[in-house]
């Protein structure tokens, strides 16, 4: 049975995430940052099965790189795809007042804690089968109404442009989620009416068995989009 490795599981996005692989049969590495963190996520899915942890530190160097050697070693299950949800630091800092520092926050956060891109694409592309690496960004960078976090989005949407292109000859599918509306954990939604992780996860039971869909952003608005994809390429090759 396959294996996501989930980075990020335990946010809202990661939660849809490892909702969405569980519902089409296959098995969770869910990467998180301690045993607390752990908990919650089980709390959320309501279920143990299916879901390997472990821990690491997504913003180090060695994070995931680690987890991918514990892999290659066989102490962790094997994987195939991965779904990278971390970041989610949100602001209202004007983009006038925001400091350098707050910057440098921001970013680490929500654009680094995505790069374990780099950890583990190696290990994607020298399988001999179809893999994939899904990417998850928002609107923000596009509307413009929050600094950092829209900033910080921008460099997301580029990495995505990159490895659209990078691994569109090769067996990885890249491919970028975005996301025009909120989505919370259901017990979170339910208080604020945003959209529920367990109806997000949809588009993430959707993508493994997509393999048409590669190097494109699929774009999510309202719940419509969940049963219906609309996708189109990010870039012409
Ligand atoms: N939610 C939305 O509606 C929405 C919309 C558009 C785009 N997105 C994008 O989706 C991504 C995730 O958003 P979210 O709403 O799911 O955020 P979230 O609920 O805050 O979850 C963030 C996840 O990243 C992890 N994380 C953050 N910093 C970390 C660190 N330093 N070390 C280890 N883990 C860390 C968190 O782990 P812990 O649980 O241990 O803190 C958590 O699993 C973001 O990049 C965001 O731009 C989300």
């Amino acid at each position: 049975m396959e294996t996501v490795l989930v980075v990020g599981a335990t946010g809202n996005i990661g939660v849809a995430a490892v909702l969405g692989v569980l519902r089409a049969k296959r098995n969770v590495l869910a990467v998180v940052r301690n045993q607390a963190s752990a908990d919650k996520l089980f709390q959320h899915v309501k279920s143990k099965d299916g879901i390997t942890i472990v821990e690491a530190d997504i913003m180090a160097e060695e994070g995931v790189r680690g987890v991918v050697d514990q892999v290659r070693a066989g102490k962790l299950p094997a994987f195939q795809h991965v779904y990278a949800a971390a970041g989610g630091a949100y602001g209202a800092t004007l983009l006038r007042d925001l400091t350098t520092s707050e910057l440098r926050k921001f970013m680490a956060i929500n654009f680094e804690s995505n790069f374990p891109y780099r950890a583990s694409i190696p290990y994607l592309l020298e399988q001999s089968g179809p893999t994939s690496f899904t990417l998850c960004t928002g609107s923000q960078g596009d509307i413009g109404a929050r600094a950092a976090p829209a900033i910080t989005q921008g460099p997301l949407f580029s990495m995505a442009n990159v490895a659209c292109r990078d691994n569109e000859n090769t067996n990885v599918r890249f491919n970028e989620v975005y996301l025009q509306t909120r989505v919370e954990v259901d017990s979170s939604a339910e208080k604020t009416g945003a959209m529920k992780a367990s109806d997000f996860a949809h588009v993430y039971t959707e993508l493994l068995s997509r393999p048409d869909i590669k190097s494109c952003r699929i774009s999510v608005a309202t719940k419509n989009d969940l049963t219906d994809l609309k996708y189109k390429k990010k870039i012409t090759c």
